[in-house]
């Protein structure tokens, strides 16, 4: 459930028509709902009741300052995989005893900053990294907490590119090996064992995976309580699909209701501490890409909308051929419908948004991008010299600029012209 309605034919969010946003902030903008955030946040504590738990939310999905500091006002956690996300989360007033660092390629420097500045766990991937973390530490004269990233080779049911938790993927230990580096990290002196985690990938709509892994994390478990190593939390990343069309994922509640049922029949099960990595979930179906289209160009065999958003702004369907609903703002006109594919301004076949969608438009006409809370911004470039868009934050009747549109003279801060005379 979101808070983007109609109302009268004209598409708001919450309480804000988006005409409104577009007539006083320009096209193309990302419109996020405080509500719709708030919601989603939400349903995962609800849904976890008093189970102790932790909702690290993964950064990755929206970044925004906004985003980041209405979810610590709500009591969440973070999921990071960089020193820049860590950084947002605390100067969003983030708590970095709330915060677990994940990725497989973690800099020393990176290590160095989270252990300053206290986080809760690094989510370690490999052998090496945590021999890094064990000299950064003992270098710093600090103890990391440390839970292993287990892969544990089942498959999310998703597309390939954002399937992690297989042999074949580069993230995680592999589930075989994960005793012995148990072991090994319990042995080392700036170490603390005090988790384990593992992530299997994203947009996953069915509850079978998650369930799949955990029957192989609880065996782990069983292991390692064998070898004297106990732990405090279990942590099974993000990844709850979002409706983008006509999935059906598990909700919040649902999931959350499954794990609970089978970690209760596990001896032990009711001490963990549940750790979950939210992203897409809490933000996607939170945001809008506002956009406009600028010309209609109907072909022999297309109909083409050019949109004065692009690739990148939004590179989900280029990159991984995403469906995004793309809806018209205002449907009080009387327009002729007709098929299009809808185009961005970018110079590559690949710029578009979407294929084959059935709309009612003229040029001027405004249309919204749904679902583009998460994995939209983030992952905006500047390609083609194109700003990136304006953020927006709706909360009840107000709307907030929450990160304002770049202007062209960013696009070249930082660069530099050879020495005259060199050229
Ligand atoms: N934890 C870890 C370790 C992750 O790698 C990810 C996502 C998450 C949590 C959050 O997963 P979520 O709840 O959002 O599914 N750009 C792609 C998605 C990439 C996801 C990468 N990892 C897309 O637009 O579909």
């Amino acid at each position: 459930m979101d808070y983007f309605n109609y109302r009268d034919g004209v598409l708001y969010a919450e309480e804000v028509p988006l005409s409104r946003i577009a007539a006083e902030h320009g096209t193309p903008c990302y419109v996020y709902s405080k509500a719709t955030l708030e919601r989603h946040f939400r349903a995962y504590t609800e849904a976890l009741g008093s189970h102790s738990h932790l909702i690290c939310y993964a950064v990755k999905a929206n970044s925004n300052l906004a985003v980041l500091g209405l979810l610590a006002r709500l009591g969440a956690g973070f999921d990071i995989v960089s020193v820049g996300e860590l950084e947002r989360v605390l100067a969003a007033g983030g708590d970095p005893a709330k915060v677990v660092f994940s990725g497989v390629a973690k800099q020393e420097a990176e290590m160095a900053r989270a252990l300053e500045v206290g986080i809760k766990c690094f989510n370690v991937e490999s052998r090496p990294e945590l021999e890094r973390l064990n000299r950064v530490a003992e270098r710093l004269g600090k103890v990391a907490s440390v839970s292993l990233r287990v892969n544990p080779d089942v498959d999310a049911g998703t597309h390939p590119y954002i399937s992690t938790g297989l042999k074949d993927n580069k993230f995680g230990i592999a589930v075989d090996d994960a005793l012995d580096v148990y072991t090994q990290a319990a042995g080392m002196a700036h170490l603390k064992v005090v988790g384990l985690d593992c992530h299997i990938g994203s947009q996953l709509t069915e509850t079978a995976p998650f369930l799949d892994a955990l029957e192989r994390l609880l065996v782990l478990l069983e292991r390692l309580r064998d070898q004297g190593i106990e732990i405090d939390h279990l942590d099974l990343g993000g990844g709850l699909g979002v409706t983008y069309r006509d999935e059906r994922p598990p909700q919040p509640f649902d999931y959350a209701t499954a794990l609970l049922e089978r970690l209760s029949r596990w001896e032990g099960g009711k001490r963990l501490t549940l750790l979950f990595e939210p992203g897409r979930s809490i933000a996607a179906n939170a945001g809008v890409l506002l956009t406009r289209v600028e010309f209609l160009k109907p072909g022999e065999t297309k109909n083409f909308a050019i949109i004065d958003a692009g690739m990148n702004d939004m590179i989900r369907p280029a990159l991984y051929q995403a469906w995004q609903a793309i809806v018209p703002v205002d449907t009080r006109h009387a327009r002729e419908s007709a098929l299009y594919d809808v185009v961005g301004p970018v110079c590559e076949t690949g710029d578009f948004l979407g294929k084959e969608r059935e709309l009612a438009i003229a040029p001027g006409d405004l249309l919204a991008v749904r679902s583009a809370g998460a994995y939209g911004f983030v992952m905006a470039s500047n390609y083609n010299s194109r700003p990136r868009p304006a953020e927006l934050m709706v909360d009840g009747m107000e709307c907030h600029v929450v990160r304002a549109r770049e202007r062209l003279a960013d696009l070249w801060a930082g660069e530099t012209l050879l020495p005259a005379g060199s050229v």
